[in-house]
């Protein structure tokens, strides 16, 4: 850098001095192919949760809410293991079910049935629920009650610690960036910080009440589209407009104004 510059003018996106640059590209470019996996992860995990590929309202209202209507093992039972055993049997298990599933019924009668009924599959082949257990049985047994508070409490935390930290550097480094009008730039960094609570905060309403489950996809679009945005921006102004030669002057500075 000519040392005949003005104070501070290498200070923004396209004129850093290029360890600063790697530091920085380095790390949107690891932060990003990160986001590209979290995208993937919440496919394979809450994608599926009603049962069909892709994520829908359907996939976060059974992911916190649950299915409240009834147990997985009476709707498997009306549903894909229709064919399994006699009407007699399911019509048994279904009444069982509905008792709350007593553990004190399973050595004398539903212990037979299963394994009557279920066992050539469920506890010979690998990778499927094994009924020779009542506890297997009793998992699939309760209603489905959605997210635990546990589980949320968890996630809630990890994700606000975990993904503000995300956020900080991609907007620190995004403030670097000229050109941009101040409020725009304002607006880019607040956004997924707010979006951020707004989508943990849903969490916990979908789980009380399904019809917040818009929130919940709401807030995930918006934060991610506001750092893909900061993200493009930074990486074509320390990679593409450098190569102009210009001094574009304190980033910061700028925005005092
Ligand atoms: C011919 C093999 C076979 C028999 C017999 C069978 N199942 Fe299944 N069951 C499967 C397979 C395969 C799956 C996994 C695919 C699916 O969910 O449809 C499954 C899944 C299930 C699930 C979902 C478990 C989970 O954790 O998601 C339940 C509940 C279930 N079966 C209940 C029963 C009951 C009750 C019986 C006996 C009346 C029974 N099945 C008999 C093959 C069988």
């Amino acid at each position: 850098m000519k040392s005949n510059l003005p104070d501070f003018a290498w200070f923004n996106l396209p004129n850093l001095p290029t360890p600063v640059k790697v530091l920085f590209s380095g790390y949107l470019l690891a932060i990003g192919l990160g986001l590209c996996m979290a995208g993937l992860q919440i496919m394979q995990t809450h994608g599926m949760a009603d049962g069909k590929p892709g994520l829908s309202l359907d996939d976060i209202v059974y992911s916190y809410y649950g299915n409240r209507s009834g147990s997985k093992l009476e709707s498997k039972l009306n549903g894909s293991m229709n064919e399994m055993g006699t009407p007699e049997a399911r019509l048994d298990i279904i009444k069982w079910i509905h008792n709350g599933a007593p553990e004190t019924e399973w050595e004398s009668q539903f212990k037979n049935i299963f394994s009557q009924h279920c066992a050539q599959c469920h506890g010979s082949i690998a990778g499927i629920a094994d009924f020779s257990k009542y506890e297997e049985v009793k998992k699939v047994a309760r209603i489905d009650e959605g997210a635990s508070i546990q589980t949320l409490t968890r996630s809630s935390h990890i994700h606000l610690f975990g993904i503000s930290f995300i956020f900080f550097f991609v907007g620190f480094i995004f403030s670097f960036a000229v050109g941009v009008p101040k409020w725009l730039k304002i607006s880019a960094i607040a956004i997924p910080f707010a979006f951020l609570i707004v989508d943990v905060i849903s969490w916990w309403l979908t789980r009380w009440n399904p019809s917040f489950a818009w929130l919940t996809l709401i807030g995930g679009f918006v934060y991610s589209g506001a750092a893909t945005i900061m993200w493009f921006i930074s990486m074509y102004q320390m990679l593409i407009l450098s190569r102009n030669g210009k001094i574009y002057g304190n980033a910061w500075e700028a925005d005092l104004k």
